[in-house]
């Protein structure tokens, strides 16, 4: 292969990965790293797409104390809500809330003098960087750090639960780390445009729109991430792998950039929808 792009699962509890522990998700990235170095061609690349861990549990993490100056500013008070419920027995969080105008919250919290985040008995959850990891992992396999990229994509509050009671940013840039092996690498300036270079080629922050939620695959990611790396790091007619192929968007790329490619995935239903997208996709001749 003259070069394999990718993306892994992430380790954030999609379908595919959702019984993995951290330690099978690293021995996973670290033997596929690995088993690269063998089957790309010297002076070859392999890229790999990844993001941060923005919810690693970590059952050391002191709870975060949120001293929420929204909540006080609440004019219900523990005593308000205590003659309340005196007077109401019968009734729940969520009526005496309705009672006295407030929220559920803030009748368990003045109650039960709970301000904890992120869920009174749930494991603390923090950043985990991966790039570290996975350039050890690759370094380890006989490849060098050659560049890192940053994609930034469409904000995702879904996967940013936290950011609307804390100081944290919603989840929004990936990653692209490229590994190279050692050997000799052809430089053709001529792959990209002028204005091409100026706008993507040469630039380490690339703004490219999130793939919208699909009933497709639930990780797509947009044609123009592995359209720019094919271009970059391959030469027409040349070999492209992805190992972790889902819908096949990488060999739809390929096809496009006149290259050939090869494909896997775990999911029967992701292999088969790869196939039939890249059937439909006129081939390389
Ligand atoms: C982030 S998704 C890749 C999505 C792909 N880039 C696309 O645009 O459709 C990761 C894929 O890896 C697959 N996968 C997970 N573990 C795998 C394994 N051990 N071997 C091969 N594929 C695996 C999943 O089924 C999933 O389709």
């Amino acid at each position: 292969m003259a070069l394999s792009f990718w993306s892994p699962p992430y380790c954030v509890g999609k379908s595919y990965e959702k019984t993995w522990s951290f330690e099978e998700w690293s021995t996973l990235l670290s033997e596929v790293i690995a088993r690269h170095f063998p089957v790309i061609v010297p002076g070859g690349f392999l890229a790999i797409n990844i993001a941060d861990i923005l919810t690693f549990p970590d059952p050391s993490m002191p709870r975060i104390q949120a001293d929420n100056v929204a909540t006080k500013r609440q004019r219900v008070t523990r005593q308000q809500i205590l003659a309340a419920a005196a007077a109401h027995p019968d009734y729940n969080r969520y009526q005496l809330a309705a009672l006295l105008g407030c929220s559920e919250q803030t009748i368990q919290r003045r109650t039960e003098h709970n301000n904890v985040r992120g869920g009174k008995y749930q494991v603390q959850r923090k950043v985990k960087l991966v790039g570290g990891l996975v350039q050890e992992w690759a370094e380890a396999a006989g490849f060098y750090m050659y560049d890192r990229r940053v994609w930034v994509k469409d904000p995702c509050w879904v996967n940013s639960r936290w950011h609307s009671l804390s100081y944290r940013s919603v989840d929004e840039f990936e990653y692209v780390y490229v590994f190279w092996k050692p050997g000799i690498t052809t430089v053709d300036r001529a792959r990209l445009k002028r204005q091409e270079w100026a706008d993507w080629g040469s630039r380490a922050v690339w703004s490219i729109p999130s793939v919208r939620s699909n009933d497709d695959h639930e990780a797509q990611f947009p044609i123009e991430l592995p359209r720019r790396v094919i271009r970059l790091f391959s030469a027409p007619g040349e070999l492209v792998l992805d190992p972790f192929v889902g819908s096949g968007t990488t060999a739809l790329a390929a096809i496009e950039q006149r290259r050939h490619y090869l494909g896997f995935d775990l999911e029967p239903d992701y292999a088969a929808l790869a196939s039939r997208r890249t059937t439909h996709t006129p081939a390389l001749i």
